[in-house]
């Protein structure tokens, strides 16, 4: 025969373990997966291409990992190691972020441009390597470098370990839905515009479930997303908002959600017939379908949560929820139109205050919540928009029509490096690239958010707030009504935090903290500051490297609504960034 005993052996066990893994995970056929001692190693390859692609009867060409949109899914187990080779064929600059991952020492591996890496360059290619340790849920990955995460975006689907449950009834189907964005221009486009002329920049022209904007836009019937269900069933329903620049309301006619789980974290469940999901955020529902064959079909709406002074797209993204007929074997085609849930008003603050203050952390034995009960160093970030004078020889359509907008932490608008910070920290030559005096507190503090001050210009640098290995930190984020009060939905990197506590108006530090819940706050990667109100989060800095913090709205971000944390190496070995991989790329 030639073949060894031992090797064909070697064989058979591949063979079988690639077999049971196909039949575990039948939507991740394509993706090589290899044992090692704690997980499995999963390998997937994203090519970055262009793609034409067709929605509201315009085509375009559009960056994607694949020629997909929205992008493939990636599929692991807690534990597992993810090996993603990312290659370059389009003209543009990119690197991905695996979003809500902790990437616990291995920062190389987060993604956001300029900050962990350079940006993978036309034709060159780089391999993403990190472990999911103590995660399960959904997250989603994107492209982060300028506005591309548009079309660059996909799920990241982590199931539990073998042999671990859910902590809530086994559905019978699981099902993702990305909500996203869709603008006939190119979003490239539309931000660069935005940031020569200094005014906000176009809005999109549809939002989309799962690339689709639905049967309530102009030419758009054909692109509509069903999700078909059989009577009396459990329906897990993955939801991710990637959307550029909308918090986003959503329900589901005649059907109530069960919250279970949000940012890859069980939350203790509850009952809803509204969800408010802000970019950057994921959350897992549980959907019980009817017992019996409705013979109707239902809307599943959403549509923004907005209360700035700028323009938005106050469009209404569709969807339908439709029940296989259980004699007609096939979809009910019902004649009738779909029901429709009702959505509260655009500005409906009260709504989502109310929402978000039900996510509770599930603190079970098995996944308690360690809130840190003692904090070692305060923060006080005030987080919203502001404005930049216009450069002589410019006319600028800004605030005031001769300013830019601009959006800053502390009044600081931070200025993108030209080099990625974690390299200039690894390797000890941060001079030139960043300072480290980010202020804790604002150096001029104001009535946030009373009537705002007649002088709305930002400073404009690199800072970072440097801090040791195993801080215990407390930050309060307040929003500002320097040109319009307005949620912040803020995402930070390589952490969960607890949100500790939230209100409206300013914090305050003598009388707020009283009411802080310590006990099963909802652990979180993004929290959505309230308009005209503030949040105070918790984390320790168990996670050695550079993480970027920011507001998860694309144009915050692009305005410079971002700062970053360097977290100093621990003692030990195991508390230690390893050095960077060799082909990360270069700038
Ligand atoms: Cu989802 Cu810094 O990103």
């Amino acid at each position: 025969m030639g073949v060894s005993l031992p090797s064909s052996l070697l064989f058979m066990v591949a063979f079988l373990f690639a077999v049971s893994f196909v039949l575990a995970f039948p939507e991740v056929a394509g993706a090589k997966a290899t044992t090692n001692q704690a997980g499995v190693t999963r390998h997937y390859k994203f090519e970055i291409r262009l793609k034409n692609v067709t929605r509201l009867c315009h085509t375009k060409s559009m960056v994607t990992v694949n020629g997909k949109f929205p992008g493939p899914r990636v599929v692991a187990r807690e534990g597992d190691r993810l090996v993603v080779k990312v290659v370059n064929h389009v003209p543009n600059n990119i690197s991905i972020h695996w979003h809500g991952v902790r990437q616990i020492r291995s920062g190389w591996a987060d993604g956001p441009s300029y900050i962990t890496q350079c940006p993978i360059q036309s034709g060159q290619s780089y391999v993403y390597n990190f472990t999911i340790v103590g995660q399960r849920g959904t997250l989603f990955w994107h492209a982060h470098f300028s506005w591309l995460r548009a079309s660059v975006y996909g799920p990241l689907i982590i199931f539990p370990k073998k042999n671990a449950s859910y902590p809530f009834v086994k559905p019978y189907k699981e099902v993702s839905i990305l909500f996203g964005e869709w603008w006939n221009a190119d979003p490239e486009a539309v931000i660069s515009q935005s940031l020569q002329t200094g005014a906000g920049p176009n809005v999109s022209d549809a939002y989309t479930f799962n690339g689709r904007p639905g049967p309530l836009y102009n030419c758009s019937q054909n692109e509509t997303y069903r999700l078909k269900v059989k009577p009396g069933k459990t329906y897990l329903l993955r939801l991710v908002n990637a959307a550029l620049n909308d918090e986003l309301f959503f329900s589901v006619a005649n059907h109530s959600l069960t919250v279970v789980e949000a940012d890859a974290v069980y939350v203790k469940p509850f009952q809803t017939n509204l969800l408010v999901i802000a970019p950057g955020q994921t959350t897992n529902v549980l959907l019980k379908t009817k017992p019996q064959f409705p013979n109707a079909t239902f809307f599943m709406l959403a549509r923004p949560y907005f209360t700035g002074m700028g323009t938005f797209d106050n469009s209404t993204v569709a969807g339908i929820l439709e029940y296989e007929d259980p004699l007609n074997s096939s979809s009910s085609t019902s004649s009738t139109p779909p029901l429709r849930p009702t959505l509260p008003p655009i500005n409906a603050t009260s709504a989502v205050a109310n929402f978000s203050s039900r996510i509770k952390s599930l603190n079970s034995a098995k996944f308690p919540a360690n809130v840190p009960q003692t904090v070692q160093k305060h923060f006080f970030f005030t987080v919203g928009l502001g404005s930049n004078p216009c450069p002589k020889n410019q006319t600028c359509q800004g605030p005031n029509n001769r300013t830019k907008f601009s959006a800053s932490v502390n009044n600081i608008s931070f200025a993108l490096p030209s080099t990625a910070l974690l390299q200039a920290h690894f390797f000890g030559r941060s001079n030139g690239v960043y300072s480290t005096d980010f202020p804790t507190s604002p150096l001029q503090p104001f009535n946030y958010t009373g009537t705002p001050p007649n002088n709305t210009n930002v400073a404009n640098g690199t800072k970072v707030v440097v801090i040791p290995y195993n801080t215990s930190v407390e930050l309060v984020l307040q929003d500002t009504s320097i040109l319009g009060a307005e949620s912040h939905p803020l995402h930070l990197h390589g952490f969960n935090f607890y949100i500790v506590g939230q209100g409206f108006g300013n914090f305050n530090p003598n009388k707020d903290p009283a009411n802080f819940n310590l006990v099963d706050p909802a652990e979180r990667n993004t929290v959505g500051v309230p308009s005209g109100g503030w949040v105070a989060i918790r984390f320790l800095t168990d996670n050695p490297g550079v993480w970027l913090m920011h507001c998860h709205f694309d144009v915050h971000l692009s305005w410079g609504l971002r700062m970053a944390w360097v977290v100093q190496d621990g003692k030990l070995p195991n508390q230690k960034l390893p050095p960077p991989p060799s082909d990360l790329p270069k700038c």
